[in-house]
């Protein structure tokens, strides 16, 4: 429902010449105001595409930061600098780079989870929607390195039927959910399907009739014929799940299951940043353009 916030911002985004990107797991409300929601793929191409001057980033840190590389012309701002991904700051480039030693002829396969300098390091970046596209198109014999994520490496691998060198990342976010917390809710709605995040445990991924990026998870649920869904994934996806399919049913897998740092967004941080401009995420050129380049291919490989 408009109110006066709302109607705000909205004048302030026409008079900045400015265009708000949402992530999947912003607050409803968020996401309700914003011009395009989407998965870290999806908002990483709205920003590369985009002719606004201004994109206002509801998200976190590293998703702010991917879109500041890939529209170096664009003036990216993030409503409230705080929001970080606790993965992401799993790996140092210290430890990147001592990894790298010890697997010289090794390709790195980073999760777009990650910081550019961590990026800056790295061949080939992934996100949730196409790290096995991303790693089937690098040759068998070839050695990968892939970091942050250990969960989703352990799925790519899984799915390929390959060894990969994975880093001990996680998301604490998707870490909470239990395979004691899907088994609870299959038996309360045993005619519900369970989908998934690949940053989930394995255990629990190997309980899932399907796993998705989050705009994966909505195309299924939306597709798919059933009307009842076990959600494995951070609760802000419901928002939309809801809103798109009016006649079905969506649980959490776990209640416990949020991501703090994306819930920092509000409507009124997004106005206040709109007012004043503030909250620049600025990537010093020379790291911006070494970060480039991997995310450029990820694109290239999987024909975005
Ligand atoms: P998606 O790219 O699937 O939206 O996931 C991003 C993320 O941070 C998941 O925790
Ligand atoms: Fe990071 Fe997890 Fe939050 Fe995604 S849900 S932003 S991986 S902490």
């Amino acid at each position: 429902m408009p109110s006066e916030l709302t109607d705000r911002i909205n004048q302030l985004k026409t008079e900045r010449k400015a265009v708000i990107l949402a992530h999947n797991y912003t607050r409803g409300e968020v996401q309700d105001i914003a011009d395009y929601v989407g998965d870290s793929l999806g908002l990483s191409q709205t920003a590369a595409s985009t002719d606004a001057e201004v994109i206002v980033f509801c998200g976190v840190h590293f998703m702010a930061e991917t879109a500041a590389i890939l529209s170096p012309d664009k003036r990216v701002i993030m409503p409230d600098h705080h929001a970080g991904c606790p993965m992401a700051d799993m790996v140092t480039p210290r430890e990147l780079a001592e990894l790298k030693k010890q697997h010289p002829e090794a390709i790195v396969v980073t999760y777009v989870n990650s910081t550019v300098e961590i990026k800056a390091m790295t061949d080939l970046c992934c996100t949730s929607a196409n790290a096995v596209e991303v790693v089937r198109a690098i040759p068998d014999n070839q050695e990968v390195i892939f970091v942050p994520d250990r969960n989703l490496g352990s799925y790519v691998a899984t799915q390929l039927g390959r060894k990969l060198i994975l880093w001990n990342g996680f998301c604490p976010t998707h870490e909470r959910i239990f395979p004691e917390h899907v088994e609870l809710e299959k038996e309360k709605h045993p005619e519900a399907l369970f989908v998934a995040h690949p940053e989930c445990r394995p255990a629990v991924l190997e309980m899932a009739d399907h796993i998705a990026s989050t705009t994966g998870i909505l195309r299924y649920c939306h597709e798919n014929p059933a009307t009842e869904f076990i959600i494995g994934t951070e609760i802000g996806l419901l928002h939309r799940l809801r809103i798109e399919n009016p006649g079905k049913k969506f649980y959490p897998a776990s209640p416990v299951s949020d991501c703090p740092n994306m819930k920092l967004i509000t409507l009124e941080k997004i106005a206040w940043c709109l007012e004043d401009l503030s909250g620049e995420i600025k990537v010093p050129e020379e790291t911006a353009r070494a970060a480039r380049r991997p995310i450029e291919r990820m694109l290239e490989v999987t024909g975005a």
